[in-house]
């Protein structure tokens, strides 16, 4: 049975996580952003998923302001290697990555993605339907860990995904 393993990214794991973002989204716009949202110190945490060692996956979260405040994030890329998809990896970085929110800090979680996959993580489009971004529903979700959490706002995203 192989070992799978999440940790947090380090300098030496960056040209695999650029490998497996290009080989899942068949193209290099998603690792290019992993590269902005790094280097304008936009990225809050981002892990590897390890089978046997090697990196398969990998998820970044990244800050999003919320009229102009510091308590909102970004769930985003995620990307499993297309010869390990649709085995619960994906799932499993998500429940990970969520557990490391400090919902006092990051009060709302909003990503951009597949409505099939990200509602059993409790994402919801009429969430964020809320709030004024550029993204279209029912895409664009947003996922409620503090209840104090302002209900409508203005949200600023990094402008690597602008
Ligand atoms: C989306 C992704 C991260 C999911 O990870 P995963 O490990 O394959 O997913 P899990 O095994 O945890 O969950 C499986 C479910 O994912 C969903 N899913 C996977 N790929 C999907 C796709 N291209 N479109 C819609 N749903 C998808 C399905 O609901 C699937 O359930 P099913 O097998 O019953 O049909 C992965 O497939 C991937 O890297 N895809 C390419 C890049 C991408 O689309 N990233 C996300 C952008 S929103």
């Amino acid at each position: 049975m192989s070992r799978v393993t999440i940790r947090h990214e380090n300098p030496a794991d960056y040209e695999a996580i650029t490998r497996i973002n290009d080989l899942a989204f068949e193209e290099t716009a998603q690792s290019r952003i992993i590269h902005e949202l790094r280097d304008s110190g936009e990225a809050l945490w981002s892990k590897v998923l390890l089978n046997d060692d090697k990196i398969i996956g990998h998820l970044m979260f990244y800050k999003i302001l919320l009229d102009g405040a510091p308590i909102a994030a970004g769930l985003g890329p995620i990307a499993i290697h297309p010869d390990y998809q649709r085995r619960g990896y994906g799932g499993q970085l998500i429940r990970d990555g969520l557990a490391e929110v400090d919902p006092a800090q990051h009060q709302i979680i909003f990503l951009l993605g597949h409505t099939s996959y990200y509602p059993r993580f409790g994402f919801s489009s009429e969430l964020g339907a809320q709030y004024k971004s550029p993204w279209p529903r029912p895409a664009f979700m947003g996922l409620k860990l503090n209840e104090a959490a302002p209900t409508s706002g203005s949200l600023t995203f990094p402008k690597a995904y602008l």
